[in-house]
């Protein structure tokens, strides 16, 4: 996959790119980048991207000229173009997927109030929002949208990992996890993660995703693929009654 970010603010992006998985999966050459500076395709010596809002209202628009010419050299029109803005669609696990499998990602960051309706109509194919709150920065909710995005293309992270996380899997959130030591402080690890008992662990785990579900993410139960024991796990739940720490108990000691 090729990944190409139109922005204002290149440097924003560049330590993504050159840091950690992101870094691994370029050098294999699973995934290509490259960070456009809007900037550079402004033709005045002031390099100006900006400017007021036809009609009125408060703060600027980018220029519809020097994003077009940047949308234009990158080959936007062949890919798939989203812009990162409030009023798009909701990120979600499925679309991020339904990204990872495009061969050509051009992604947008706006600034300001946002860019010339003219740009969208003409280059965008989606409009994605990664939350019901306003950032001052389209280059941090491209980030977002990029790490949920690239890691799902096959070979980027082990298909593994992958299937064990929330959002994949039954649609529950995930369960606690503990590494050693197995006391830190006063806190013990779950007695039952370190019995070597796999059916044990397994309820223990699908009975902390519920706890956790139902604490955090209730609407999800009702769209989960919950496995039979779920239905029970969730019985059990209910007559256990409300905890203050819904997914840390160690249930070893209700069994
Ligand atoms: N730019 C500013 N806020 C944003 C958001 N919530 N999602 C996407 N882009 C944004």
């Amino acid at each position: 996959m090729k990944l190409t970010v139109l922005t204002l603010f290149p440097e924003i992006l560049r330590g993504f790119f050159e840091s950690s998985i992101m870094a691994k999966a370029v050098a294999k050459g699973i995934l290509e980048y490259e960070l456009v500076d809007i900037r550079d395709y402004a033709t005045d010596k002031h390099r100006k991207c900006d400017d007021e809002v036809f009609g009125g209202g408060a703060g600027m628009l980018m220029l519809p000229a020097p994003l077009g010419r940047a949308l234009e050299a990158v080959g936007a029109r062949e890919a798939r173009t989203v812009f990162v803005t409030p009023s798009g669609r909701l990120l979600n696990q499925a679309y991020a997927k339904d990204l990872s499998k495009e061969t050509h990602l051009v992604l947008v960051c706006g600034r300001y109030e946002g860019v010339d309706q003219r740009i969208i109509d003409e280059y965008v194919d989606d409009e994605v929002s990664i939350g019901d709150y306003v950032l001052s920065s389209g280059e941090v909710a491209a980030l977002v949208l990029v790490d949920a995005v690239y890691r799902l293309v096959p070979g980027v992270i082990s298909g593994e990992s992958l299937e064990e996380e929330s959002f994949s899997g039954p649609g529950l959130l995930e369960y606690p996890q503990y590494t050693r030591p197995a006391i830190y402080g006063t806190m013990k690890v779950p007695e039952v993660l370190t019995s070597g008992h796999h059916a044990n662990i397994a309820r223990w785990r699908l009975k902390a995703q519920l706890k956790k579900t139902l604490a955090y993410r209730p609407e999800l139960l009702a769209t989960a693929e919950l496995p039979e024991e779920a239905r029970r796990l969730l019985k059990e739940i209910a007559t256990e009654g409300g905890s203050d720490e819904p997914y840390t108990e160690d249930p070893g000691a209700a069994d």
